[in-house]
């Protein structure tokens, strides 16, 4: 049966207290949207609506970059989940297959769980996915006999009987596309919020004589986001999770609590990565490589072998090559470095290439900017970069060729040569002795007079 996923997106968020539609903040450098795509990709799903309303385009925009084909509709006031979930209908008019509802903010559902559900779709009408609450506070409630769910209640509308029960809705439904809508037209809003419930699906399915049941997970899975500290919560959850799993996967974290991840980390096996390092999106370590405490990498792909750090900060477009060493207080920007080269201290490679076993001395700059235009600088193999030498881009090295320490280097070095450009060195004899005697006696002269 062919999936599709119906994401809910429309909300304001207004406890985020922010300009930012909820769904757009990040957990992992990643969208809470995102997130939810992602775990409802496992479904491999033939489509993907999400529907939005506040911050449409920026939700939009989010919604493509993470996937191409995915389609979003508009909600232009928020009368509730149900009629959320109603604005998908056109999209979907005529698609044979089951529909999942996910929510925006609800980014840990696992894709276990969802293909359970999908299981038990074989058997069922309507499927909920439910939770054993700790704290049930404002969730709504499952009123089920044996297998059957006979109807959600919400918690406003709930008698005590029914606030009692602890099993609770996480907002995760699947049901065939079809059905969904059908069921959705009998949805009113005569309730407590006068909001238009997807939750009322149950008992108007029930009523029926239609089926409906619960598959349960953990509760850490339906975790929603709410505030500025569920987003924080849920971040160390995901971190806490995305670290076992490194770690499951054969990577040394040395102090695993403070190195952080993207959503997208990707890190191969017998990697060590020291204390203090910090994951953007967009990363690659190979296996065998080394990322020493207090570096910054995002964007970037380093390969077998590599060392990194400490305090290196790899930016998007760095791409390191076997072995490639980078040391400390090193900056990499859009560049190559191609296997065994080494930029070990203090240095600036911007929009660079560096060719293989190559050597950058200490403090180099590639001066990439010339306050309009970025221009590239290309080093050959072998090359010997002294000290301080400042690359003015454009501008090539030939392979096997030095600048000796502290040259601004602004035309092409020919393969084999040594480039200098620096003020000759003059010496005076006896000056220095002669230069410090004149200045105490100065200073004397001074304090006297005062
Ligand atoms: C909902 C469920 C409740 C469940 C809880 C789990 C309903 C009626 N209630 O309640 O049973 O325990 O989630 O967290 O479904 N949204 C829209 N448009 C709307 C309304 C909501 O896009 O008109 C989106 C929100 O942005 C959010 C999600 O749907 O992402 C859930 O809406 P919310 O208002 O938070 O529902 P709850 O009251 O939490
Ligand atoms: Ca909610």
């Amino acid at each position: 049966m062919k999936t599709a996923l119906i994401i809910l997106a429309a909300g304001k968020g207004t406890r985020m207290n922010s300009d930012l539609p909820k769904v757009l903040h990040p957990i992992a450098h990643a969208p809470l949207l995102e997130h939810a795509m992602a775990s409802g990709a496992a479904l491999d799903p033939a489509r993907i609506v999400v529907v939005a309303g506040h911050g449409i385009d920026q939700v939009r925009a989010a919604a493509l970059a993470f996937h191409e084909g995915s389609e979003v509709v508009e909600q232009t006031e928020q009368l509730g989940t149900a009629h959320a979930v109603d604005q998908a209908k056109d999209a979907l008019a005529g698609f044979d297959g089951m529909a999942v509802v996910l929510f925006g903010d609800t980014p840990f559902v696992q894709p276990e769980t969802l293909e359970k559900m999908h299981s038990a779709l074989a058997s069922h009408d309507v499927v909920v996915l439910g939770f054993e609450a700790a704290d049930p506070a404002r969730y709504g409630r499952l009123i089920l006999q044996g297998e059957t769910l006979q109807r959600i209640v919400e918690f406003k509308d709930a008698s005590e009987e029914e606030r009692a029960i602890t099993l609770c809705n996480s907002g995760v439904i699947a049901c065939k596309s079809e059905l969904l809508f059908d069921l959705i037209k009998d949805v009113g809003n005569d309730n407590a919020s006068e909001e238009y419930y997807l939750t009322d699906i149950i008992g108007i399915a029930h009523a029926r004589g239609l089926s409906a049941t619960a598959v349960t997970c953990d509760e850490a899975e339906t975790m929603g986001v709410n505030s500025r500290s569920d987003l924080a919560l849920a971040d160390a959850a995901f971190q806490k999770r995305a670290r076992a799993a490194l770690m499951d996967d054969g990577v040394t974290l040395m102090a695993p609590e403070t190195v952080y991840l993207a959503r997208d980390t990707y890190i191969g096996r017998d990697t060590v990565i020291e204390p203090n390092v910090v994951f953007g999106p967009g990363v690659t370590v190979e296996s065998g490589a080394t990322i020493r405490a207090f570096s910054h990498l995002e964007g970037c792909h380093v390969s077998r072998g590599g060392i990194i750090g400490p305090y290196a900060r790899l930016r998007p477009g760095a791409e390191l090559a076997e072995d490639v060493r980078v040391g400390n207080f090193v900056e990499i920007k859009n560049a190559q470095i191609a296997e065994g080269a080494k930029v070990n201290h203090l240095s600036y490679i911007g929009d660079a290439t560096i060719g293989s076993k190559s050597n950058i001395g200490a403090g180099t700059i590639t001066c990439n900017y010339d306050g309009v235009l970025k221009h590239h600088t290309h080093i050959g193999e072998r090359v010997f970069i002294g000290s301080n030498t400042m690359l003015v881009a454009p501008v090539s090295i030939g392979d096997e060729a030095m600048t000796g320490s502290g040259s601004v280097i602004t035309s092409d070095v020919e393969p084999g040569a040594l480039a200098l450009s620096r003020a000759p060195q003059i010496e005076k004899a006896g000056m220095a002795r002669k230069l410090l005697q004149m200045l105490k006696a100065k200073k004397a002269k001074a304090q006297r007079g005062s």
